[in-house]
């Protein structure tokens, strides 16, 4: 080889190396997880028991558990509630894990009249409850602009959707637990809405009705939109799950105690068939 091109290899050469070693690891698109997220450790318990190949680690003091869900890589962490836990372990989620899409699972208080504890929103779109501008009229939503880009972020973040549709085509699939009521048993109701997050726990009916009118809420909760934010910023796929676990009125809080394991399990199992409609395809069971 002439001196010249021999210098120009080895430069070539020396330069790939030296920048493998010196940038992140990059992981390969195909290895990279799924990731489902719950703001309680029950909810992502669950599906935790239906991993194979686990793996604990923990990053900031917060627990992240790789696996498989059949062939399909996953990765699973509880965040704690409310807005900044929830965007605490994303953050750490979305650096480390690198996932592909994000899937957030959960309870939350039904505000849309027509749901009863046990159904379940699968949610078009999410938004803060608690942002924007409050004057004597009332809340005028506004969203803050992305620290990353400058540009303003929607009020309304929308749900992937391809996640979106492989979740209603899953749930028309998936078994879920019949729910008691005092009349016997009856089937889960599953709904396409839109949910809302704000750091509060609603227990008045006069709140639920003005998010209901006001943002065209179905159901509220307290993490969901603090993680479809940084998805959205970040261009990662997310859907948000919630099952009703209480209509957010004045027995909200004892509705939740009972009707949250009944719920969580319905919104894991959901979870697996996504899973499973997204990597086999459309036409597999
Ligand atoms: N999560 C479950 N129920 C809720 C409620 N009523 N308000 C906020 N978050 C909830």
């Amino acid at each position: 080889m002439k001196r010249p091109l021999l210098v120009v290899v080895l430069c070539l050469t020396g330069a790939f190396l030296l920048s493998s070693c010196t940038m992140a690891p990059r992981r390969d698109p195909v290895s990279r997880p799924w990731a489902v997220l719950g703001a309680f450790h029950q909810e992502v318990a669950l599906l935790q028991g239906m991993l194979t190949e686990a793996k604990r680690q923990e990053i900031e003091g917060i627990e992240f558990i790789t696996g498989r869900i059949g062939d399909t890589p996953v990765v699973l962490a509880w965040t704690g509630v409310g807005k900044v836990n929830a965007a605490m372990t994303t953050t750490l989620l979305l650096e480390h894990f690198r996932p592909t899409r994000v899937i957030f699972i959960g309870i939350a208080g039904g505000v849309d009249p027509n749901l009863e504890p046990g159904d379940i929103v699968i949610a078009k779109q999410t938004a803060y409850h608690d942002m924007g501008t409050l004057s004597a009229g009332g809340i005028d939503y506004g969203g803050v602009k992305s620290r990353m880009t400058g540009e303003p972020n929607p009020v309304f973040f929308p749900a992937d959707p391809g996640l979106l549709e492989a979740a209603q085509r899953a749930a028309q699939k998936t078994a879920f637990d019949l729910v008691k009521q005092q009349t016997g048993q009856r089937r889960v109701k599953v709904v396409a809405g839109t949910v809302v997050t704000g750091d509060v726990f609603v227990a008045s009916k006069k709140k639920g009705v003005e998010l209901a009118q006001e943002l065209g809420a179905s159901a509220v909760e307290m993490e969901g939109a603090a993680v479809a934010q940084l998805c959205y910023q970040r261009g990662v796929g997310c859907l948000v799950l919630r099952s009703i676990s209480d209509k957010a009125d004045q027995s909200a809080i004892m509705d939740k105690q009972l009707f949250y394991a009944m719920a969580a399990k319905n919104s894991a199992s959901l979870v697996v068939k996504i899973i499973q409609a997204v990597t086999r395809g459309p036409n597999v069971e």
